[in-house]
Parts: C-alpha cells; structure tokens; sequence
C-alpha cells in the first residue's frame, strides 16, 4: 500500500490538472443547449477510465444522455466493486452576478476548487478512477474485481438508468456499490451516510376559464384557477408541519431510541445552523429535532409556483391556469410511485368542480437505508480513518441519489456512501467547491479501500 499512496503523493498536481480539464465541460443535463457538451463529457470520462488501466470500457447510449461503463475482473476469487458516480453536473445561474470565477474554469483558492460539479459530483467520482490508476501503475493490476458505472442524468432523475440496470443485471452483478457523492456531517469529520431520503416530484395545473379575464367584469363570479391552486396546495400540510394527504406516512420507518441518540451525539449547532441560513429559527413537524426532520422524517415543499400576471405592475387580470411544482422528501419505507398516486388523488379530490387538475409525475427516487455491517463498510471506516487520520461518524442525508435503491434491490449487493465532499460546498449553487485535502486524501481512501475490502 504504501508504494501506491506515494505514487498518489507524487502525482497530486497532475491529477489536479486533469480533474480542472473535466471540469471545464459544461455537462449540464438538464439543458438541451449542452447536450453535445454532455455526450463530450461522457467521451472524456471515458478515455479517463481506459486511460486508467480499464481497458474494457464503453459508451451505452440511452434515450437521454449515455452512460459510461467498464470493467476490470481480472482479480480472480475476490470481492466485486462496482464504482458509480455521475459526469452531469446542475445548470448555473450567472444572472445574479453572484459567481467570482467562470462556474466553468475551475479555480484554486483557499485550498479549494471553485466551478459547477467540482463537488458534485465529478471530484469526487474522480477520485476512484485515480486511485484505479494508482494501483495499476503500482503493480499492473488491482487488488479487486472493479466494475465502474459513470451516468450522465443524475441530476434530472436517472430516467433512462432504472430500465439499464434491469436489462444488465448479469454484467453489473457486484458484492459492493462504491459511491462518493455525498458529504461529511462536518469539516474536518470523515463520515459514512447510511441513508438517503428518496423523491417524488410533481407538477399540478389547475385549469378554469378558455381566457384571461377582466378581474372587475368577471370577479367574484367564477372561480380563479391561482386561487384555487395557493388553496389546494396549502391543504397538503397541518399546522403541525404534518402532510395531510391520507395516508402519507404509512410506510414511514420510525427512528429507534438508539438511532435518535446517535443524531444527539453529532456535533450540531441549532444557533449557528440558523445564522447560516440568515433565519432566526427552524420549523418543521412537531416532536422532531432539526437532524431528523432533514434525515428522516419525510418533507413536501414548493419548488416554484406560477400563474397569471407577474411583470412590472399591476395588471387586472384572472388569468386561465396555474402550476406549481412540488418536491416530497421520502423515507425508508415510502415508495414514491406509492406516494406520486396518493397525492395525485388527493389534490384531485380536494379542488373544486368548477376546475380540472392535471397532475405530471416529474421524477421519482426511493429511499435507500444501507445495513451497517457489510464488509463495504467495515473497509470504508479504515479506509477513512487510514487516508484521513480520523474514524469516521455514521449520518443520514435529507438530498437523494435516485438510482441507489434500484442498484441495491436490482442487484442485492449494499451500497457504501464514501462521501468526500463538505456542508460548505455549495452544491447546486453558486460557487460549488471542493476540498483539495478531501480530493486527494479521497484518492487514498478509494485506493485503501480496495485493498482492504479483500481482508476484513
Ligand atoms: N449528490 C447529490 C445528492 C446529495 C445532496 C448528497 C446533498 C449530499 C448532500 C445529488 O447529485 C443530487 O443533487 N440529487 C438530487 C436528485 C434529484 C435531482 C432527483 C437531489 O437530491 O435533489
Ligand atoms: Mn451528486
Ligand atoms: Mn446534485
């Protein structure tokens, strides 16, 4: 081992400088304007694999964006990784002015790198195909069987990669599912996530009257199809911070005592969480601390809501139709199709006569609760405590990896959440960034990890 984590010592500059070229691909998929960024992407992460020492790697394409995918399996009677991670990276904004560098031209400040998806997610997927190369360089092969699945619509929903998994089954066929896309409970705390929230999200038009309408001539008469939505959609929750669509919460898991005084040991700071966030103090459901309403307690919230008149001024206005777009959070054992439904009938049953409701299921995910005595783990927490001097802790994540639950069901081997990056990342807004001790110290753990897994 120590002739590879020299090897990852001495290289350090050049990996940096080839993670800053990936970075400077606008994979943005979510928009159609970088879909030949998008398929270049896939491309570059392609070579980076082959280039690696995995010679056997191709591009799958999907109705959506392709996903990336190789394997080396040449290490005989010992476990199987199979490495995933994700090329796309969220759109930027840069009409706030609010970026002080191009999200696009990565740089180095304060031990950092700035620019869109260098957290999220591809510095941290880039670290296992680093340390990949660190072996093969080393010794001209890998400890493990690896197999490494990169996609390129994670952050769209992974639509297209639920129906490649089931018609791969028998190529993907692993005993562990390495990812790092998630982050550390804090700076300078190596940590382990054993569970994601999963996500249904919707859209909801109310559609009344064929026409805008003068709000004098005909007000009062009819119904207001943006009333009647703020109105629905205000019924979706209680004064308790409770979802009140019926039967919402009869698959949720509840926290054990010892899982809640887990939460109680971290190092949480309610004050400072506030200060953060510029609000005075938190809110959610009843009976819950601010770690389990994030971590397990399911949420539902408007993502955007519009209709009518909003440009500059009054306009007298009622206006034909309304949307609003709405995300739940979910938790082991919520089923999102299960979940998509009862709020669809709800919000159909609650509105009015007078108008219609169309509801667009937009994406959905399940929640993922890994078990916490796989050998994945056990070689995940020397792994960390090895590369990074510390034992790692054990913590949940409110933000989901839809297509988690789906390797896990699908192909029955547990998944290990080596997440790298940190709470001050800035992921999916304006100046992401990752840790440079956490991108090479993630090299070295992805690289003990490996060797590891073959012993405990
Ligand atoms: N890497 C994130 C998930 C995540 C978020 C991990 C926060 C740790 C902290 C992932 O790329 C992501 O953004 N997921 C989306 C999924 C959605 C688009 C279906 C999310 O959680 O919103
Ligand atoms: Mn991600
Ligand atoms: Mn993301």
């Amino acid at each position: 081992m120590e002739k590879i984590l020299n090897y990852i010592e001495a290289n350090k500059e050049a990996h940096l400088n080839e993670l800053i070229q990936y970075l400077m691909i606008p994979s943005v998929s979510s928009e159609s304007k970088h879909n030949e960024d998008t398929l270049r992407c896939a491309e570059w992460t392609r070579d980076a694999i082959k280039n690696a020492g995995i010679e056997k790697v191709d591009i799958y394409p999907t109705k959506g964006h392709p996903i990336v995918y190789g394997e080396w399996l040449e290490a005989g009677n010992v476990p199987t990784i199979l490495i995933y991670g994700h090329y796309d990276v969220q759109p930027v904004d840069l009409s706030k002015n609010n970026w002080f560098s191009d999200p696009f031209d990565p740089i180095i400040k304060d031990n950092k790198i700035f620019g869109r998806g260098t957290a999220d997610d591809k510095g941290q997927l880039y670290t296992h195909i680093k340390s990949i190369q660190a072996h093969m360089d080393t010794n001209g092969k890998l400890p493990v069987n690896v197999k490494i699945l990169i996609e390129g619509e994670e952050e769209c929903g992974s639509n297209n990669l639920d129906i490649f998994i089931e018609e791969h089954k028998d190529m993907l066929a692993c005993d562990t599912i390495l990812i790092s896309d998630t982050e550390w409970f804090a700076d300078g705390l190596p940590s382990i996530c054993y569970s994601l929230r999963g996500i249904s999200y919707i859209e909801v038009t109310v559609t009344g009257h064929n026409r805008d309408l003068h709000s004098g001539t005909f007000g009062g008469a009819i119904d207001n199809p943006l009333n009647v939505l703020c109105s629905i959609v205000d019924k979706l929750k209680d004064e308790y911070g409770r979802i009140a669509i019926p039967g919402f919460y009869d698959d949720v898991l509840n926290l054990t005592e010892e899982e809640r005084a887990n939460f109680k040991r971290l190092p949480f700071d309610e004050a400072e969480y506030c200060k953060d966030l510029g609000i005075s103090s938190t809110n959610g459901e009843f009976g819950y601390t601010t770690l389990e309403r994030v971590w397990a307690r399911p949420s539902l919230d408007l993502n955007g809501i519009y209709g009518g008149y909003t440009g500059e001024g009054a306009k007298t206005v009622i206006a034909p139709d309304a949307t609003a777009k709405i995300s739940m959070r979910l938790v082991p054992n919520q089923r999102a199709d299960d979940i998509t439904k009862k709020i669809t009938d709800y919000l159909v049953k609650i509105a009015p006569p007078t108008v219609t409701v169309e509801v667009k299921p937009l994406h959905g995910g399940n929640p993922v609760l890994s078990p916490l005595d796989s050998k994945g783990i056990k070689a995940a927490v020397v792994a960390m405590e090895k590369a990074f001097g510390k034992a790692p802790v054990f913590m949940r994540e409110g933000g989901s990896i839809p297509i988690v639950e789906v390797f896990q069901s699908v192909l029955g081997a547990p998944a290990v959440l080596l997440g790298l990056g940190l709470p001050g990342d800035n992921i999916h807004s304006h100046n992401e960034n990752f840790d440079l001790d956490n991108f090479f110290g993630g090299i070295k753990a992805s690289a003990i990890f490996f060797d590891e897994i073959t012993r405990v």
